[in-house]
């Protein structure tokens, strides 16, 4: 009998394994095998030194020192404990002030943010917008929930962003749904590493502000679970004045994740925070997100939220935590220059990258290209489009060598 009967018959056909661990496993098989030295693990989706070891920033492991019990055995209340609530608008917005109707519910990491947004302001059946390059997990989130993923070609063929394509499919799903939820992941994109400019930004709103005339709602949710990764924390916000030039049938939500800019991805913490244009529709989201969290994890965990509210009620604090993890985020974008120049020196393209954890190679066979890869100690990820590395998790001498050992094993 398979193990899978009685979910099978509920139509639950899963996968044996999740890929990307199931290659990781195999790296660390061969790890096992031929030494730390035989192999490359450009496979895992968190920043490590170059020793392997993952990062945590020195600063708040001291605050994780200072908790009390009650900080982080207490349930917290479903939308999150109140000076949390503040510190992670803060967080997400830098020195922005938005000038809309702000509310932030605390989420499981971005993840939550994600999935509570797709539940409540989409229908069953619903198509989510997003590009053809992409987090796989928004698949796998979306169809939890009775909804799946269409997409448009993410760049043009002069490499830059396909605005035209993304307003093309986001009229025709309007056409077809009367609603949408659309998720933008930038800055440093997972897997591109491509950032939307300013100037994306303004094609984005026009071809959003277009396609609500004839729209019930749009709903654009920014994903920036890399924002602290992409290079200077300012700059990579300025896009956000932006997101208040829509009108009221448009909802920008930020999902914010405290996973890779406190690295602490395993306390699960992060944040949904709307920029409504009304107080109703921000009553709405703030009661729709908290429902939601009751019906699915309950409470957040405590820890990191106060672990945040402690940061911002020290500036001292948060400057030190903010310069320790500048040291680590110019350590990864020397990782990703590397790897841009070795590509161009193999010649290898790659997918327009600007920073960030991941690195992606377009190719027509990458299942075929990563196994041969394997076999030589190369450990990286294959995707639909192409392969994706992780410049995150290898030493920047690793990142000098990846790019000619894959275009060797295209040839
Ligand atoms: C593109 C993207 N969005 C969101 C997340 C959410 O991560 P978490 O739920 O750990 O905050 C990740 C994590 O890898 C990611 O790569």
């Amino acid at each position: 009998m398979s193990d899978y009967i009685l979910a099978k018959q509920n139509g639950r056909t899963i996968p044996l394994e999740d890929k990307i661990f199931g290659i990781s496993n195999r790296a660390k098989k061969m790890i096992a095998e031929k030494g730390a030295d035989s192999v490359i693990n450009a496979t895992i989706g968190s920043l490590l030194d170059d020793e392997g070891k993952l990062v945590v920033l020195s600063s708040v492991v001291d605050v994780v020192k200072s908790l009390e019990p009650v900080d982080f055995a207490d349930y917290a209340p479903i939308g999150g404990i109140a000076p949390f609530r503040e510190a992670v608008k803060k967080a997400a917005f830098g020195s922005f002030k938005p000038k809309t109707f702000t509310e932030a519910v605390a989420t499981p990491g971005g993840t939550g943010s994600i999935r509570n947004t797709i539940v409540n302001y989409s229908k069953p059946g619903d198509q989510i917008l997003t590009s053809d390059w992409h987090w796989a997990p928004y698949n796998t989130i979306a169809g939890e929930v009775g909804r799946s993923v269409a997409v448009y070609e993410m760049f043009d063929e002069k490499g830059g962003f396909n605005a035209a394509g993304f307003a093309e499919k986001a009229e025709e799903l309007i056409a077809a749904q009367g609603s949408l939820v659309i998720i933008l992941n930038t800055p440093a994109h997972n897997p591109t590493g491509y950032s939307l400019t300013l100037e994306d930004w303004d094609n984005v709103i026009a071809a959003i502000k277009k396609a609500a005339a004839g729209a019930e709602s749009i709903i654009l949710l920014v994903d920036v679970a890399y924002i602290d990764f992409a290079g200077d924390e300012e700059e990579y916000r300025r896009f956000l004045p932006k997101l208040e030039d829509v009108p009221e049938n448009v909802l920008p939500i930020i999902a914010y994740s405290l996973s890779k800019t406190y690295t602490l991805y395993g306390t699960r913490c992060g944040a949904t925070i709307c920029m409504a244009k009304t107080r109703e529709i921000a009553d709405e989201f703030r009661r729709v997100c908290e429902f939601s969290s009751r019906g699915s994890w309950s409470n957040s965990a405590k820890m990191a939220q106060v672990i945040l509210s402690k940061i911002y009620s020290d500036p001292q604090l948060l400057a030190k935590v903010d310069e320790e993890r500048s040291k680590y985020r110019e350590m990864l974008i020397r990782r990703g220059r590397a790897f841009e120049e070795e590509a161009k020196k193999a010649g290898l393209e790659i997918v327009p990258f600007d920073a960030g954890f991941f690195v992606s190679i377009p190719c027509e066979n990458p299942d075929e290209i990563s196994k041969k890869l394997e076999a030589e100690g190369l450990f990286i990820v294959p995707l639909a489009k192409g392969l994706r590395v992780s410049v995150a998790s290898v030493s920047e001498a690793a990142c000098r060598k990846i790019p000619a050992m894959v275009k060797k094993a295209m040839e």
